[in-house]
C-alpha cells in the first residue's frame, strides 16, 4: 500500500520512524514523501506536553479522509499517544483504524492487514503496574537487528538505541508511563548494529538512551556499564564519530568523562538537561540532584574533557516556581556556559505524580514571559560560546545543503552551494562548497558567529 508517516517527538521516535520506514518496504510497501495519494496515513506521536498531542488531535479532527483518487485513507496512531490514550482515543476519534504503542512496532505491518481487512487492529504495551504480559523485547528488538542501514535522514549519521523506557520519575514526566521500564540492550546486539552501520557508510553513530549514561547491563557473567559500552564500540573500524544522548546528571561518573577524554572518536557533546536552577525546584521535579551536585558536574566535565561543550533542556513555570527560582535558572546558564539549551513551558500530564500533587498555578503569560526571558539569556550565552570559535580551525561532518540554501536569492557561485555541518562539539556550521562534499569530513576556519550557528570557509589545503 502507499503509506505517508509523519513523525512528532524526540529523537526516539525519529529512530522508531526508520525502522519503521524499513520495516515497512520490507514488507512490500511504499512510503511517500506528502499524503495526497496515501491509503494509509500514520501518526508516530509524542505525549510529553499537551502541544504536541493537540497536533496530532487537530490531524485528526478533519474526519475520516480520502486520497486524491477518492479511497477512504487508513488512519494510525503510533508511538507514545498510543501508549497514553490507548482506546480512548477511537472512542473520540472513531476513524483511527490502527493504534499501535512504541513496544509494538514489529506488529505493525500485521496491524495494517488487519486494518486493510476491516479488522480491529490495535497492540498496545502493558501498563507498568500490570502483572500480566511481561514486555517482549526480543521481538521489539528484531526491528533494530534487521533495519535497513540506507535509510536515515542523512547518509552519514544514524542513530542506534541503547536503552529503552526510564525508571525515574521525574514527577512532571509521561516517558516513564509511555515508554515503560528502563531496560539496557544487549552490548553484542549494540556492537553488531553499530558495525552493519558504520560498513553501510554511517560514519556517525548517536547513542540513544532517556538516561543514556545510566545504561547498565549483565550478562554473559559481567556487568557492562556506559563507559565499557563506549570502550568497545569507539573500537568499531570506520567509525569516525560516536556521541550520546539523553544524559541525567545523576551517575554522570568520572569514568564516563574520562572515556570522552581517551577515545578519540568518542565527541566532546554533552546533552545533560537540569530542567531547573533552584533546589526548591529540583527537589518538587524529583530530579534526585541539587543545584550543587548539577555545578560539581559541569566543573568536573570542563576539569576532564578538554573543549567540552555542553547543553541542556529547562522547564519554566513548573507548579510553585518563584521569580527567585526562574532567576537560577537563568543563573544556571550563565554558569555552566551551554551551547545550546531547549526551554518548556511547563505543561501538566494527565497521570504523573506532579499533575496530582501540586496546582499548576503559574499563569501562562507568566509562563510565556519567563521561558522568553531564558531563551534571551541562552542567546547571550550561546553567543559568547560561539564567537570562542572565531578564527579557529575546525573538523566537520559535511551533513547536508544547510537549511536556508534554496531560499537564498542566488547561489555562490554555479558549482557551489550553502552547505552545513557539525563539529565534535555538535555545533552547526554554514559555508559554501560543492554538494559534492556530503558526507565528508574537512577543516572548516571560522569566520563569524551566532548564537546558534558558525559561519567558515573551507580551508583549501
Ligand atoms: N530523558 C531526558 C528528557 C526527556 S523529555 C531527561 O531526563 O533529561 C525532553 C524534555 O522535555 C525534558 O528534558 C524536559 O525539559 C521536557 N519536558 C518533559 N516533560 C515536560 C512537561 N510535562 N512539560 C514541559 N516540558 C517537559
Ligand atoms: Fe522523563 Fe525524568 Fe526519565 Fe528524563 S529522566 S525521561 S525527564 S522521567
Ligand atoms: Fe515524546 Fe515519547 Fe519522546 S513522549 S519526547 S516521543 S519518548
Amino acid at each position: 500500500m502507499k503509506i505517508y508517516l509523519e513523525t512528532m517527538g524526540c529523537q526516539m521516535n525519529r529512530l522508531d520512524s526508520e525502522l519503521i520506514e524499513s520495516a515497512l518496504r520490507a514488507g512490500g510497501h511504499e512510503l511517500l514523501d506528502e499524503p495526497s495519494e496515501a491509503e494509509v496515513i500514520l501518526y508516530n506521536t509524542c505525549s510529553v506536553r499537551k502541544h504536541a498531542e493537540q497536533k496530532v488531535f487537530s490531524r485528526l479532527g478533519a474526519g475520516g479522509r480520502r486520497n486524491r483518487s477518492g479511497t477512504k485513507v487508513l488512519v494510525g496512531v503510533l508511538g507514545c499517544m498510543a501508549q497514553r490514550l490507548g482506546r480512548k482515543l477511537r472512542r473520540r476519534f472513531p476513524q483511527v483504524d490502527i493504534i499501535c504503542a512504541p513496544g509494538q512496532l514489529h506488529r505493525l505491518v500485521d496491524l495494517i492487514d488487519t486494518a486493510a481487512a476491516g479488522g480491529p487492529a490495535e497492540a498496545l504495551d502493558p501498563q507498568r503496574n500490570d502483572k500480566g504480559d511481561p514486555l517482549c523485547d526480543a521481538q521489539i528488538d528484531k526491528m533494530d537487528a534487521s533495519r535497513d542501514p540506507s535509510v536515515g535522514a542523512t547518509r552519514s549519521q544514524a542513530y542506534v538505541r541503547v536503552m529503552r523506557g526510564c525508571n525515574i520519575f521525574c514527577t512532571y514526566c509521561i516517558v516513564p508511563f509511555v515508554r515503560g521500564p528502563q531496560r539496557s540492550r544487549d552490548p553484542d546486539h549494540i556492537a553488531q548494529e553499530v558495525r552493519r552501520l558504520v560498513d553501510a557508510g554511517r560514519s556517525e553513530i548517536t547513542l540513544l538512551g532517556q538516561i543514556v549514561n545510566c545504561y547498565r547491563f549483565c550478562g554473559g557473567g559481567r556487568t557492562t556499564r556506559f563507559c565499557d559500552l563506549l570502550l568497545r564500540l569507539s573500537d568499531t573500524p570506520g567509525l569516525r564519530r560516536l556521541r550520546f544522548v539523553t544524559s541525567h546528571p545523576l551517575q554522570f561518573g568520572d569514568d564516563i568523562l574520562e572515556a570522552m577524554r581517551d577515545l578519540s572518536n568518542v565527541c566532546e557533546y554533552i546533552h545533560c538537561p537540569a530542567q531547573s536552577g533552584s533546589d526548591a525546584i529540583l527537589t518538587r521535579m524529583g530530579r534526585r540532584y541539587t543545584r550543587a551536585q548539577y555545578d560539581e558536574l559541569v566543573d568536573r566535565a570542563r576539569d576532564i574533557v578538554p573543549g567540552v561543550v555542553l547543553g541542556g533542556d529547562f522547564i519554566v513555570g513548573f507548579g510553585g516556581e518563584t521569580e527567585a527560582d526562574h532567576a537560577a535558572s537563568a543563573d544556571l546558564i550563565r554558569r555552566s556556559g551551554y551551547k545550546n539549551s531547549f526551554i518548556f513551558k511547563y505543561s501538566p500530564r494527565p497521570g504523573t505524580a506532579a499533575a496530582k500533587r501540586f496546582a499548576d498555578d503559574v499563569p501562562d503569560a507568566t509562563k510565556r514571559r519567563r521561558n522568553a526571558e531564558l531563551l534571551a539569556v541562552q542567546a547571550e550565552v550561546g553567543l559568547a560560546h560561539h564567537k570562542q570559535y572565531v578564527g579557529r580551525t575546525v573538523d566537520i561532518l559535511v551533513t547536508g545543503p544547510s537549511p536556508r540554501a534554496d531560499k537564498l536569492p542566488k547561489k555562490p557561485s554555479p558549482d557551489s552551494t550553502q552547505l552545513a555541518g557539525r563539529t565534535r562539539g555538535n555545533h552547526i556550521v554554514v559555508f559554501d562548497g560543492p554538494e559534492s562534499l556530503i558526507g565528508q569530513y574537512l577543516d572548516v576556519t571560522i569566520e563569524a558567529a551566532t548564537a546558534l550557528t558558525l559561519l567558515g570557509r573551507r580551508c583549501v589545503s
